[in-house]
């Protein structure tokens, strides 16, 4: 007698499977999030996989192959078809990932009434909220004229069937973990059906050159299946990153088939839905033309753009116990690590003061570029003076306290010039002007070594 179905353990964060259960994945690193799944053996032949994977395929020379040129597809926003590479791709596979009520859906909303506008057929299939509330948030996203094609189903085999019929250039699925196949057993939203839906319509979008964006809920308990399960299947990944108390969100790729990852779009959520932010390398400064004390100024690469950003730091002598270190924006290890470096080698003492940090704005930076600007908010916030106005720092702190060169010096020089900064304290480049050319109007001043800043800033 065959056996009808198969036990594995499998974790709900990173789809990892093991032979028996444990209360930590060594794939991810989390804790009780491996639960047992019986896998059904589907009957040869019966599922919709294995109908198209009967379609017998020929081996071909590659060097024979000419690909067509893509064409793709604006989805309206110029930032977030940057994102995906350049546009929708006929056939492609997106996966928008963010913790809930980030606006995935009010951005897939948005896309889906812009390709319906301009004569695209789209199937917006709803698992996890109603044709009302649908229908208001077209409205609040002025699409309430726009006839978006939506269907509110949560089974695979009738979504498949409407695809079939339809024939759509773009299907939206919100949400992958509200689908289910009625071949499976398991319960929708476990690592199984989430994966199995997936390649189920992953072949349909390969077959019909239909472009599938799927939008996965970032989830904190094991119940339901992350994102990260399908990453490696589908073929571009995208975060919605941001802080749900500021207005900003961040759209990521972590991975794309059809494009360089990480780039980022930036975008603001309004009560009309989201909008792309226009000066986005000037978002993030606040004080720019009051120089306040403890408040640096630095450039970062996000992707291939350049934000300015402000980093704050308050240093104050401790009046009770052990002084505190809180750093938001970066790791705190970061900032021990830094304190250390600042007090060997430019004689200050903090080991009496508490320290507080911050990148304004809410933004997380983990890029090495800013180590000297942090420096400099700390060592401003110490002295009491506020570092002097269109001054910029990039540079990398070693151990020994030399600064050394971050990649894209260029680009962040020119980025800062284009801001109007006048100034900026960076490392010995290898060459002279190996930076910036004799016409660019920002002048460098360079620092080998953190025990010099001082002199520099005050
Ligand atoms: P939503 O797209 O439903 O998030 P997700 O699909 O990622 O769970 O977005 C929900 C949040 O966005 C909710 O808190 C309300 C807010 N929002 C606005 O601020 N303005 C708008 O125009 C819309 C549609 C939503
Ligand atoms: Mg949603």
């Amino acid at each position: 007698m065959p056996k009808k179905t198969k036990t594995i353990y499998m974790c709900s964060n990173c789809g990892e499977d093991f032979p028996k259960w444990q209360g930590h994945c060594q794939h991810c690193g989390q804790w009780d999030t491996i639960s047992e799944f019986k896998q059904p053996r589907l009957k040869q032949g019966t599922s919709r996989v294995s109908q198209l994977q009967s379609d017998s395929q020929e081996i071909v020379d590659l060097s024979s192959c000419k690909p067509s040129a893509i064409s793709r597809n604006s989805c309206g926003f110029p930032e977030v078809d940057r994102v995906l590479g350049g546009g929708i791709v006929p056939g492609s596979l997106v996966l928008v990932g963010g913790n809930p009520g980030i606006g995935k859906s009010t951005l897939l909303l948005h896309i889906a009434g812009f390709a319906t506008a301009n004569n695209l057929s789209v199937l917006y299939v709803s698992g996890e909220e109603s044709l009302e509330q649908l229908s208001l948030r077209s409205k609040r996203l002025g699409l309430s004229k726009v006839p978006i094609n939506v269907f509110t189903e949560t089974a695979t085999e009738p979504i498949l069937n409407t695809i079939d019929t339809l024939k759509p250039s773009i299907v939206i699925i919100d949400s992958i973990q509200t689908i289910f196949s009625e071949e499976l057993e398991s319960a929708p939203g476990s690592v199984s059906q989430v994966r199995d839906c997936t390649a189920i319509l992953m072949k349909y979008a390969k077959h019909s050159q239909t472009a599938l964006f799927l939008i996965g809920h970032v989830t904190k308990d094991g119940a339901i299946a992350g994102p990260r399960v399908l990453e490696h299947m589908v073929d571009t990944v995208l975060y919605f990153e941001g802080d749900s108390s500021y207005q900003y969100r961040i759209l990521r790729t972590v991975k794309n088939r059809f494009g360089p990852s990480g780039e980022i779009a930036l975008l603001a959520m309004s009560d009309r839905g989201l909008e792309e932010v226009k000066n986005a390398s000037e978002f993030f400064l606040m004080h720019r033309d009051t120089p306040q004390v403890g408040t640096a100024i630095v450039p970062i690469l996000e992707g291939s753009r350049i934000l300015v950003v402000e980093l704050q730091s308050l240093v104050n002598p401790t009046h009770f116990g052990l002084p505190q270190r809180v750093a938001s924006g970066i790791n705190p290890k970061k900032l021990s690590l830094l304190i250390a470096v600042l007090e060997r080698y430019t004689g200050v003492s903090l080991g009496d003061h508490d320290i507080f940090f911050n990148i304004t704005g809410g933004l997380t930076v983990s890029e090495p570029a800013i180590d000297v600007s942090i420096a400099a908010a700390l060592l401003s916030s110490f002295r009491n003076t506020p570092i002097r106005n269109g001054l910029a720092f990039i540079g990398e702190l070693g151990l020994g306290g030399e600064i050394r060169p971050v990649n894209n010096m260029t680009l962040r020089l020119k980025e800062l010039e284009g801001m109007g900064f006048k100034e900026c304290v960076v490392p010995r480049p290898k060459k002279q002007n190996d930076w910036i050319s004799p016409h660019m109007n920002i002048q460098l001043i360079t620092c080998e070594n953190i025990k010099y800043l001082g002199d520099i800033l005050f």
